[in-house]
Protein backbone atom coordinates (compact mmCIF):
# COMPACT_ATOMS: atom_id res chain seq x y z
CA UNK A 1 0.00 0.00 0.00
CA UNK A 2 1.12 3.40 -0.52
CA UNK A 3 0.82 5.78 1.75
CA UNK A 4 1.70 8.56 -0.68
CA UNK A 5 -0.44 8.60 -3.91
CA UNK A 6 -4.41 9.26 -3.40
CA UNK A 7 -6.65 6.06 -4.73
CA UNK A 8 -9.57 8.26 -3.84
CA UNK A 9 -10.32 12.02 -5.20
CA UNK A 10 -13.74 13.62 -4.22
CA UNK A 11 -13.01 16.52 -6.54
CA UNK A 12 -10.84 17.88 -8.79
CA UNK A 13 -9.85 20.83 -10.60
CA UNK A 14 -10.31 20.10 -14.06
CA UNK A 15 -9.05 22.70 -16.76
CA UNK A 16 -12.12 25.14 -16.27
CA UNK A 17 -14.09 23.11 -14.21
CA UNK A 18 -14.80 21.84 -11.04
CA UNK A 19 -15.27 17.61 -11.32
CA UNK A 20 -17.03 15.69 -8.69
CA UNK A 21 -16.72 11.89 -7.52
CA UNK A 22 -21.05 10.80 -7.27
CA UNK A 23 -20.68 9.55 -3.93
CA UNK A 24 -24.64 8.94 -4.52
CA UNK A 25 -23.62 6.13 -6.72
CA UNK A 26 -20.82 4.34 -4.50
CA UNK A 27 -19.66 1.96 -4.12
CA UNK A 28 -20.74 0.12 -7.92
CA UNK A 29 -20.64 2.69 -10.01
CA UNK A 30 -17.69 5.37 -9.99
CA UNK A 31 -19.44 8.02 -11.99
CA UNK A 32 -18.13 11.80 -11.89
CA UNK A 33 -20.09 15.34 -11.92
CA UNK A 34 -18.82 18.54 -13.77
CA UNK A 35 -20.11 21.49 -12.08
CA UNK A 36 -19.05 24.91 -14.63
CA UNK A 37 -20.75 27.25 -12.13
CA UNK A 38 -22.00 27.50 -8.08
CA UNK A 39 -25.44 26.55 -9.07
CA UNK A 40 -25.08 23.13 -9.56
CA UNK A 41 -21.85 23.10 -6.72
CA UNK A 42 -24.77 24.13 -4.53
CA UNK A 43 -27.00 21.57 -5.91
CA UNK A 44 -24.24 18.94 -5.55
CA UNK A 45 -23.82 19.82 -2.10
CA UNK A 46 -27.30 19.79 -0.95
CA UNK A 47 -27.78 16.61 -3.05
CA UNK A 48 -24.94 14.60 -1.40
CA UNK A 49 -22.85 14.02 -4.40
CA UNK A 50 -20.17 15.54 -2.06
CA UNK A 51 -20.71 15.55 1.50
CA UNK A 52 -18.35 15.29 4.22
CA UNK A 53 -17.30 18.29 6.36
CA UNK A 54 -13.93 19.70 5.18
CA UNK A 55 -14.99 18.12 0.99
CA UNK A 56 -18.22 20.63 1.00
CA UNK A 57 -16.22 23.47 2.28
CA UNK A 58 -13.42 22.74 -0.79
CA UNK A 59 -15.96 22.55 -3.43
CA UNK A 60 -17.73 25.91 -1.97
CA UNK A 61 -14.47 27.23 -2.02
CA UNK A 62 -14.62 26.33 -5.69
CA UNK A 63 -17.84 27.65 -6.73
CA UNK A 64 -16.79 31.10 -5.23
CA UNK A 65 -14.30 31.20 -7.99
CA UNK A 66 -16.73 30.06 -10.62
CA UNK A 67 -19.26 32.51 -9.51
CA UNK A 68 -16.81 35.58 -9.85
CA UNK A 69 -15.90 34.36 -13.32
CA UNK A 70 -19.44 34.08 -14.33
CA UNK A 71 -20.41 37.45 -12.71
CA UNK A 72 -17.31 39.15 -14.08
CA UNK A 73 -17.76 38.31 -17.47
CA UNK A 74 -21.26 39.28 -17.21
CA UNK A 75 -20.83 42.90 -15.43
CA UNK A 76 -17.14 43.57 -14.56
CA UNK A 77 -18.17 46.58 -12.67
CA UNK A 78 -20.61 44.92 -10.62
CA UNK A 79 -19.39 41.26 -10.14
CA UNK A 80 -19.46 41.47 -6.75
CA UNK A 81 -23.20 41.92 -6.43
CA UNK A 82 -23.73 38.26 -8.31
CA UNK A 83 -21.15 37.07 -6.12
CA UNK A 84 -22.50 37.72 -3.15
CA UNK A 85 -25.89 36.03 -4.13
CA UNK A 86 -24.13 33.01 -4.92
CA UNK A 87 -22.42 33.40 -1.60
CA UNK A 88 -26.06 33.08 0.07
CA UNK A 89 -27.23 30.30 -1.53
CA UNK A 90 -24.34 28.26 -1.04
CA UNK A 91 -24.21 29.14 2.89
CA UNK A 92 -27.41 27.33 3.02
CA UNK A 93 -26.41 24.58 0.74
CA UNK A 94 -26.10 22.58 4.23
CA UNK A 95 -26.61 23.74 7.45
CA UNK A 96 -24.29 21.54 10.21
CA UNK A 97 -20.13 21.53 8.48
CA UNK A 98 -19.04 24.69 9.89
CA UNK A 99 -16.24 24.18 6.83
CA UNK A 100 -18.88 25.10 4.45
CA UNK A 101 -19.51 28.17 6.32
CA UNK A 102 -15.25 28.60 7.25
CA UNK A 103 -14.42 28.39 3.31
CA UNK A 104 -17.19 30.45 2.13
CA UNK A 105 -15.86 33.28 4.84
CA UNK A 106 -12.12 32.79 3.31
CA UNK A 107 -13.37 33.25 -0.18
CA UNK A 108 -15.98 36.25 0.55
CA UNK A 109 -12.88 38.26 2.07
CA UNK A 110 -10.56 37.45 -0.56
CA UNK A 111 -13.63 39.13 -3.00
CA UNK A 112 -14.06 42.22 -1.06
CA UNK A 113 -9.86 43.11 -1.94
CA UNK A 114 -10.01 42.30 -5.31
CA UNK A 115 -10.79 44.69 -8.48
CA UNK A 116 -9.60 43.22 -12.04
CA UNK A 117 -9.78 39.51 -13.30
CA UNK A 118 -10.77 37.78 -9.68
CA UNK A 119 -10.99 34.56 -10.85
CA UNK A 120 -7.70 33.75 -11.17
CA UNK A 121 -6.67 34.56 -7.68
CA UNK A 122 -9.99 32.79 -6.30
CA UNK A 123 -9.04 29.88 -8.16
CA UNK A 124 -5.43 30.42 -6.60
CA UNK A 125 -6.76 30.59 -3.41
CA UNK A 126 -9.36 27.79 -3.45
CA UNK A 127 -6.83 25.32 -4.82
CA UNK A 128 -4.76 26.37 -1.74
CA UNK A 129 -7.45 25.72 0.64
CA UNK A 130 -7.67 22.04 -0.78
CA UNK A 131 -4.10 21.88 -0.54
CA UNK A 132 -3.74 22.99 2.92
CA UNK A 133 -6.32 20.40 4.02
CA UNK A 134 -4.42 17.38 2.55
CA UNK A 135 -1.33 18.53 5.05
CA UNK A 136 -3.50 19.16 7.65
CA UNK A 137 -4.82 15.19 7.05
CA UNK A 138 -1.62 14.15 6.77
CA UNK A 139 -0.16 15.03 9.95
CA UNK A 140 -3.76 14.49 11.86
CA UNK A 141 -3.16 11.46 10.78
CA UNK A 142 0.56 10.74 12.49
CA UNK A 143 -0.62 12.77 15.17
CA UNK A 144 -3.60 10.80 16.28
CA UNK A 145 -1.85 7.09 14.98
CA UNK A 146 0.51 7.91 17.78
CA UNK A 147 -1.98 7.85 20.99
CA UNK A 148 -3.17 4.08 19.56
CA UNK A 149 -0.92 1.06 21.25
CA UNK A 150 0.52 -1.47 19.03
CA UNK A 151 -1.78 -3.95 18.17
CA UNK A 152 -5.28 -1.96 18.25
CA UNK A 153 -8.92 -2.38 17.11
CA UNK A 154 -10.33 0.18 16.10
CA UNK A 155 -14.34 1.37 15.16
CA UNK A 156 -15.32 4.50 12.96
CA UNK A 157 -18.48 5.92 11.92
CA UNK A 158 -19.94 7.75 8.53
CA UNK A 159 -17.36 8.37 6.43
CA UNK A 160 -14.28 10.54 7.28
CA UNK A 161 -11.64 9.37 4.95
CA UNK A 162 -10.62 11.17 1.77
CA UNK A 163 -13.69 11.00 -0.11
CA UNK A 164 -15.07 13.89 2.54
CA UNK A 165 -11.79 15.72 2.78
CA UNK A 166 -9.00 16.28 0.37
CA UNK A 167 -7.37 13.49 0.89
CA UNK A 168 -6.21 11.23 3.24
CA UNK A 169 -9.06 11.68 5.40
CA UNK A 170 -9.20 12.93 9.34
CA UNK A 171 -10.48 9.48 11.36
CA UNK A 172 -9.32 7.68 8.33
CA UNK A 173 -6.36 9.27 8.20
CA UNK A 174 -5.52 8.40 11.83
CA UNK A 175 -6.50 4.74 10.62
CA UNK A 176 -4.28 4.89 7.90
CA UNK A 177 -1.39 6.26 9.52
CA UNK A 178 -2.23 3.93 12.39
CA UNK A 179 -2.77 1.00 10.15
CA UNK A 180 0.69 1.55 7.93
CA UNK A 181 2.39 1.92 11.37
CA UNK A 182 0.96 -1.76 12.45
CA UNK A 183 -0.38 0.32 15.77
CA UNK A 184 -4.04 -0.60 14.45
CA UNK A 185 -4.95 -4.08 13.35
CA UNK A 186 -8.73 -4.51 13.38
CA UNK A 187 -10.72 -1.64 11.71
CA UNK A 188 -14.75 -1.81 11.91
CA UNK A 189 -16.87 0.05 10.53
CA UNK A 190 -20.49 1.13 11.18
CA UNK A 191 -22.71 0.51 8.69
CA UNK A 192 -24.29 4.52 9.30
CA UNK A 193 -27.89 4.13 8.86
CA UNK A 194 -29.77 6.06 7.23
CA UNK A 195 -27.49 7.27 4.26
CA UNK A 196 -24.77 3.94 4.82
CA UNK A 197 -21.61 6.18 4.88
CA UNK A 198 -20.11 3.37 6.54
CA UNK A 199 -20.94 0.04 4.69
CA UNK A 200 -20.87 2.57 0.94
CA UNK A 201 -17.53 4.51 1.66
CA UNK A 202 -15.94 4.19 4.29
CA UNK A 203 -15.30 0.19 3.45
CA UNK A 204 -15.12 0.69 -0.20
CA UNK A 205 -12.49 3.66 0.71
CA UNK A 206 -10.15 1.29 2.93
CA UNK A 207 -10.34 -1.54 0.68
CA UNK A 208 -9.01 0.96 -2.17
CA UNK A 209 -6.24 1.39 -0.21
CA UNK A 210 -5.83 -2.43 0.91
CA UNK A 211 -6.84 -2.24 4.65
CA UNK A 212 -8.75 -4.77 6.06
CA UNK A 213 -12.27 -3.32 7.19
CA UNK A 214 -14.68 -5.10 8.58
CA UNK A 215 -18.28 -3.85 8.82
CA UNK A 216 -20.72 -3.74 11.64
CA UNK A 217 -24.41 -3.20 11.28
CA UNK A 218 -24.21 0.16 13.75
CA UNK A 219 -26.11 -2.18 16.55
CA UNK A 220 -23.69 -4.19 17.01
CA UNK A 221 -21.01 -1.89 18.43
CA UNK A 222 -22.15 -2.17 22.09
CA UNK A 223 -21.46 -6.06 21.42
CA UNK A 224 -17.98 -5.42 19.73
CA UNK A 225 -16.87 -3.42 22.72
CA UNK A 226 -17.83 -6.09 25.42
CA UNK A 227 -15.87 -8.46 23.71
CA UNK A 228 -12.84 -6.59 24.19
CA UNK A 229 -11.97 -5.87 20.33
CA UNK A 230 -11.74 -2.24 20.04
CA UNK A 231 -9.58 0.19 21.62
CA UNK A 232 -10.41 2.59 19.91
CA UNK A 233 -13.39 4.89 18.74
CA UNK A 234 -12.36 7.31 15.68
CA UNK A 235 -15.20 9.75 14.54
CA UNK A 236 -14.58 12.98 12.44
CA UNK A 237 -16.54 16.17 13.21
CA UNK A 238 -18.77 18.52 11.48
CA UNK A 239 -18.81 21.24 13.91
CA UNK A 240 -16.45 21.66 17.06
CA UNK A 241 -17.92 24.09 19.60
CA UNK A 242 -15.66 26.31 21.40
CA UNK A 243 -16.34 23.79 24.50
CA UNK A 244 -15.41 21.03 22.87
CA UNK A 245 -18.82 19.72 22.42
CA UNK A 246 -19.18 17.89 19.14
CA UNK A 247 -21.43 17.50 16.40
CA UNK A 248 -20.97 14.44 14.39
CA UNK A 249 -22.83 12.18 11.87
CA UNK A 250 -26.20 10.56 13.68
CA UNK A 251 -24.82 7.56 15.94
CA UNK A 252 -21.85 9.67 17.31
CA UNK A 253 -22.59 10.51 20.46
CA UNK A 254 -24.23 6.74 20.84
CA UNK A 255 -20.72 5.32 20.40
CA UNK A 256 -19.12 7.59 22.27
CA UNK A 257 -21.84 6.91 25.75
CA UNK A 258 -21.13 3.13 25.01
CA UNK A 259 -17.12 3.76 24.47
CA UNK A 260 -16.88 5.60 28.14
CA UNK A 261 -19.22 2.56 29.54
CA UNK A 262 -16.40 -0.44 27.93
CA UNK A 263 -13.53 1.89 28.87
CA UNK A 264 -12.72 2.07 24.99
CA UNK A 265 -11.25 5.69 24.32
CA UNK A 266 -13.03 7.64 21.98
CA UNK A 267 -11.19 10.10 19.57
CA UNK A 268 -12.02 13.11 17.63
CA UNK A 269 -9.79 14.19 14.51
CA UNK A 270 -10.81 17.42 12.58
CA UNK A 271 -8.92 20.34 11.23
CA UNK A 272 -8.98 23.83 12.55
CA UNK A 273 -11.56 24.80 10.09
CA UNK A 274 -14.04 22.31 11.98
CA UNK A 275 -13.60 24.37 15.14
CA UNK A 276 -16.41 26.88 15.16
CA UNK A 277 -15.33 29.47 18.28
CA UNK A 278 -18.78 31.50 17.55
CA UNK A 279 -20.67 28.92 18.98
CA UNK A 280 -20.29 28.48 23.03
CA UNK A 281 -21.84 24.78 22.82
CA UNK A 282 -23.20 22.32 21.69
CA UNK A 283 -26.65 23.23 22.33
CA UNK A 284 -26.24 26.13 20.37
CA UNK A 285 -25.23 23.71 16.70
CA UNK A 286 -27.86 23.72 13.99
CA UNK A 287 -28.62 19.99 13.20
CA UNK A 288 -29.46 18.91 10.06
CA UNK A 289 -32.91 17.20 9.40
CA UNK A 290 -33.14 15.71 5.99
CA UNK A 291 -35.96 13.36 4.13
CA UNK A 292 -37.28 10.59 5.79
CA UNK A 293 -37.36 8.61 3.16
CA UNK A 294 -34.05 8.40 3.88
CA UNK A 295 -35.36 6.25 6.54
CA UNK A 296 -38.27 4.68 5.05
CA UNK A 297 -36.42 3.32 1.78
CA UNK A 298 -33.22 1.76 0.92
CA UNK A 299 -32.03 2.24 -2.93
CA UNK A 300 -35.47 3.32 -3.79
CA UNK A 301 -36.98 -0.04 -2.32
CA UNK A 302 -39.74 0.98 0.64
CA UNK A 303 -38.96 -1.16 3.69
CA UNK A 304 -40.94 0.65 6.12
CA UNK A 305 -44.57 -0.07 7.43
CA UNK A 306 -46.69 2.48 4.28
CA UNK A 307 -47.54 5.90 5.60
CA UNK A 308 -45.28 5.62 8.41
CA UNK A 309 -44.20 8.85 9.84
CA UNK A 310 -39.70 9.28 10.24
CA UNK A 311 -37.85 11.59 12.10
CA UNK A 312 -34.25 11.89 10.32
CA UNK A 313 -32.01 14.00 11.97
CA UNK A 314 -28.31 13.27 10.46
CA UNK A 315 -26.12 14.63 12.98
CA UNK A 316 -25.72 14.59 16.93
CA UNK A 317 -23.46 16.31 19.78
CA UNK A 318 -20.92 14.40 21.65
CA UNK A 319 -20.41 16.32 24.74
CA UNK A 320 -16.90 17.20 25.53
CA UNK A 321 -16.37 15.64 28.41
CA UNK A 322 -17.09 11.89 26.51
CA UNK A 323 -14.28 13.37 24.30
CA UNK A 324 -10.93 11.49 25.33
CA UNK A 325 -8.69 13.11 22.42
CA UNK A 326 -8.82 15.81 20.27
CA UNK A 327 -6.62 15.88 17.11
CA UNK A 328 -5.94 18.85 14.97
CA UNK A 329 -2.85 19.46 12.62
CA UNK A 330 -1.80 21.82 15.73
CA UNK A 331 -1.72 18.88 18.14
CA UNK A 332 -3.81 16.68 19.99
CA UNK A 333 -5.73 17.84 23.16
CA UNK A 334 -6.40 15.38 25.75
CA UNK A 335 -10.25 15.96 27.54
CA UNK A 336 -10.68 19.48 25.24
CA UNK A 337 -12.39 22.02 26.93
CA UNK A 338 -12.95 25.76 26.51
CA UNK A 339 -9.28 27.20 27.09
CA UNK A 340 -7.35 24.40 25.62
CA UNK A 341 -9.37 24.69 22.54
CA UNK A 342 -9.10 28.38 22.88
CA UNK A 343 -5.10 27.81 23.08
CA UNK A 344 -4.63 26.06 19.78
CA UNK A 345 -5.56 29.16 17.85
CA UNK A 346 -3.22 30.99 19.68
CA UNK A 347 -0.34 28.82 19.37
O1 LIG B 1 -23.88 13.80 6.03
P1 LIG B 1 -22.42 13.67 5.72
O2 LIG B 1 -22.07 12.40 5.03
O3 LIG B 1 -21.86 14.89 5.04
O4 LIG B 1 -21.73 13.60 7.14
C1 LIG B 1 -20.34 13.50 7.23
C2 LIG B 1 -19.84 13.29 8.61
O5 LIG B 1 -20.57 13.30 9.57
C3 LIG B 1 -18.35 13.18 8.76
O6 LIG B 1 -18.03 12.35 9.83
C4 LIG B 1 -17.76 14.58 9.01
O7 LIG B 1 -18.18 15.48 8.02
C5 LIG B 1 -16.30 14.56 9.07
S1 LIG B 1 -15.59 14.32 7.48
C6 LIG B 1 -13.92 14.42 7.60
Amino acid sequence: MSHNREFVQAMRWSTDHLVLLDQRCLPHDVRYIACHNAHSAADAIRSMVVRGAPAIGITAAYAVALSARAHYASSPDSWRAGVAADLATLRASRPTAVNLMWALDVMGAACATLTDAPFAPLLALAQRLHAEDLAANRTMGDLGAAMIAPGSGVLTHCNAGALATAGHGTALGVIRSGWRDGRITAVFAGETRPWLQGARLTAWELMQDGIDVTLIADSAAAWLMAQGRVQWVIAGADRIAANGDTANKIGTYGLATLARAHGVRFMIAAPLSTIDLATASGAAITIEHRDGSELTELAGIAVAAPGVQALNPVFDVTPAHLIDALVTERGVIERPCAQTIAALFES
